[in-house]
């Protein structure tokens, strides 16, 4: 039932190129990401950030899986595609780390920049993908899609309690 709409049976079917364009960018962009946050959780300081940093990578191989989903959802083979976007905000975490590695007092904060950049271009991403799923109503991708919307929103929530509940905050010299 959620796969009647395909291509030449669909609304808004002048999206559809977009939407496969989109969607394999997106998993090029998880697949680099899946390094990006190795390197993130190895450079924490704080536990907490540490754990974090974890659980998201174990949720990113999970919107990996759900990307799959919806392409064979679309009679489509997954493929992903290089993200430049990804390739580019990676870089810019690398260069923070090497700049703070030794002031452990802010490197956490800057970690959590990079990952909050990252996150909110993921947020960006899915954010479209889920309208074109829906207006092409593509419902059973819809649904995938969301379900990585919510846990992308959670993971930038998350990062945001973390920098104010304790890696942004100064520590006393003791
Ligand atoms: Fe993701
Ligand atoms: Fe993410």
């Amino acid at each position: 039932m959620a796969r009647k709409n395909k291509e030449g049976n669909m609304p808004n079917a002048h999206l559809h190129e977009l939407f496969v364009d989109e969607l394999k960018d997106i998993l090029g962009a998880e697949k680099q990401l899946l390094k990006g946050l190795k390197k993130l959780s190895a450079a924490a300081n704080s536990d907490t950030l540490k754990k974090a940093f974890e659980t998201h990578y174990e949720q990113t191989e999970g919107h990996i899986e759900r990307l799959k989903s919806v392409f064979s959802s679309l009679d489509m083979t997954a493929r992903g595609k290089k993200c430049k976007a990804m390739e580019g905000l990676l870089n810019e975490a690398d260069e923070i780390l090497e700049e703070f590695q030794d002031s452990p007092e802010v490197l956490d904060a800057a970690l959590i920049a990079a990952a909050q950049k990252v996150e909110h271009y993921e947020i960006a991403s899915y954010g479209c993908l889920v309208t074109y799923a829906r207006l092409m109503e593509h419902s059973e991708a819809e649904g995938l899609l969301a379900s990585t919307l919510e846990e992308e929103k959670e993971t930038d929530v998350l990062l945001t309690e973390i920098a104010m509940s304790e890696a942004n905050v100064g520590q006393s010299a003791d």
